[in-house]
């Protein structure tokens, strides 16, 4: 159960609570307010850890003082910002993830925060306490469904406060705290997805979960199975399909946030529920985290949840095309022909490049609503691991002003993305010799050929790629990131919208 959070004013001295947090920048052993307070009321025993060196304020450092009734709160928790010259919103989001979760550690189940007076480092205070929220919520995200002893869990916690002393202040922390706890919640969401198994996160079971989805006020649902796939002609779709015994789900879900006149942007995600790579099956070594290969699809579901949450005035319509890649009798061979939902013919040259197939019918399917912008989000490559490492989604597409629209959003929020070239030489790379084009492009600039063969489905529409190959999955835990499924692109894709929304 993710932590509830709540905000209010006070003087976070007075908190009656496991512990108190101050989140704190470098070189800065200046004592005001409430630790000033502290200090006093302990008979200077804050001081000496400002000044002796032992706290610093370096990124994520954690200091934790045991109150002896001096104030309400059993600890004093000090967290590092790092240097401020440095720092952004996202010093916030990792320094409380990093505190949070060695409160857990200490079996603590209540804290409240110190909010800082005024927001930081180029953000609003709301925007401060947002990235508070989400720091605490996606620092402390665990998945223990299938741990048949809930015990080995250390106890949870329940409840944060997020404080602020000032009376006029509470308006904006509060609706940080609240947006934080949805976009958060969202992320969450995407990792528990991608975290349980293949046998269970079937296409089915995402049809499902869109149509709890869909409970929601103005958003409704539309499947189409395999029989009104075929009807429609998704080839490329079914193509990728057939080898599998699960039935394949085309998931659609649309949101209306303002008139009916105005156009919807597209989302489309990958999801392939297990991609074992078909006929060109994969090497045995980590082919499990193929469970994940329908991050993107996740990504798109949790976003039309939170932008109903969040009431976004826009009309956005989400495409999962769901579907397993397996290997059988049934598969699609290499050398095989498929004629797409567009018309245009693929010569399917590996099997194990699927990603592209499905979005080819998902971003045809997308058209159909001429949308004012279409963005696609996919584990598509493995290629982007390489070109980008885990640090940064890849982002290609048709509209530069977008492309710089969804980098700078990333920066902003710590989930950032950086630009490849799709220039028209790449497509030279998918020309087939007896189809319309090839789902391979050779051995360089793979990421690019694949947002190549892409491009060939969208049209003159105003479009982005985000390839979250290289993002999606954690090797080690750090501050809020944990150990496999990472969540990564949906912050990206729900702060885009929001930042479309008010700037259209
Ligand atoms: N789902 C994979 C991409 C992937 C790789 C995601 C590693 C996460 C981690 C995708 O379907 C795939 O297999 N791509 C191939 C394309 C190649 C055959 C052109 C790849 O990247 O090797
Ligand atoms: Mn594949
Ligand atoms: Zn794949």
């Amino acid at each position: 159960m993710a932590p509830t959070i709540k905000a209010k004013t006070g003087r976070i001295e007075n908190e009656r609570t496991d512990a108190i947090i101050f989140a704190r920048f470098q070189d800065d052993s200046r004592l005001q307010g409430a630790l000033a307070q502290i200090d006093r009321l302990t008979r200077g025993r804050v001081k000496p850890l400002l000044t002796s060196g032992e706290f610093q304020g370096k990124a994520n450092q954690v200091s934790v003082l045991h109150m002896h009734g001096e104030i309400p709160a059993k600890r004093v928790v000090l967290v590092g910002l790092g240097k401020k010259s440095l720092a952004k919103a996202d010093a916030f989001r990792r320094a409380i993830a990093t505190a949070s979760k060695a409160l857990r550690s200490m079996e603590a189940t209540t804290f409240s925060i110190a909010v800082p007076e005024r927001g930081v480092a180029g953000a609003t205070l709301e925007e401060t306490s947002q990235a508070i929220t989400e720091g605490s919520i996606l620092g402390l995200y665990q998945f223990l469904v299938y741990k048949s002893k809930p015990a080995i869990q250390k106890k949870p916690i329940r409840a944060i406060t997020l404080v602020t002393p000032d009376e006029n202040s509470i308006f904006a922390v509060r609706a940080g705290a609240e947006r934080g706890t949805i976009v958060a919640d969202a992320v969450n969401a995407v990792r528990d997805l991608c975290n349980h198994p293949s046998n269970v996160v079937t296409p089915t079971r995402l049809a499902q979960e869109a149509k709890a989805i869909a409970k929601s006020k103005n958003v409704t649902c539309t499947i189409l199975d395999r029989a009104k796939a075929r009807k429609l002609g998704m080839g490329a779709y079914l193509g990728v399909a057939q080898g599998s015994h699960e039935p394949p789900q085309f998931i659609v879900l649309e949101y209306s946030g303002t008139s009916k006149k105005t156009k919807p942007i597209a989302l489309v995600g990958k999801a392939v529920t297990f991609d074992t790579g078909g006929i060109s099956l994969k090497p045995a070594d980590n082919m499990e985290r193929m469970k994940a290969d329908m991050t993107g699809g996740a990504i798109v579901l949790s976003t039309i949840r939170a932008i109903a949450q969040l009431k976004l005035p826009l009309n956005v319509v989400g495409i999962v095309p769901a579907t397993e890649n397996m290997p059988g009798g049934q598969a699609t061979k290499p050398g095989d022909i498929l004629t797409s939902l567009s018309g245009k013919t693929i010569e399917v040259l590996n099997t194990d490049a699927e990603g592209r197939l499905i979005l080819a019918d998902g971003l045809a399917y997308a058209m159909r609503y001429k949308p004012a912008m279409v963005i696609d989000i996919a584990t598509l490559t493995g290629a982007v691991f390489v070109a980008l490492g885990s640090h940064a989604v890849g982002v290609l597409g048709t509209d530069d002003a977008l492309i710089n629209r969804v980098t700078r959003v990333g920066e902003a929020i710590g989930e950032r993305a950086w630009q490849l070239p799709l220039w028209d030489e790449y497509k030279e790379q998918i020309k087939s010799d007896v189809a319309d084009v090839k789902n391979i492009g050779g051995r360089g600039g793979g990421t690019i050929t694949a947002a190549a063969f892409l491009s060939h489905f969208v049209g003159d529409c105003s479009w982005v790629h985000l390839d979250i190959a290289g993002t999606d999955w954690g090797e080690a835990p750090r501050h809020y990131i944990p150990k496999g499924p990472t969540g990564i692109g949906t912050r990206l894709v729900i702060q885009l919208l929001r930042d479309v929304a008010a700037k259209p």
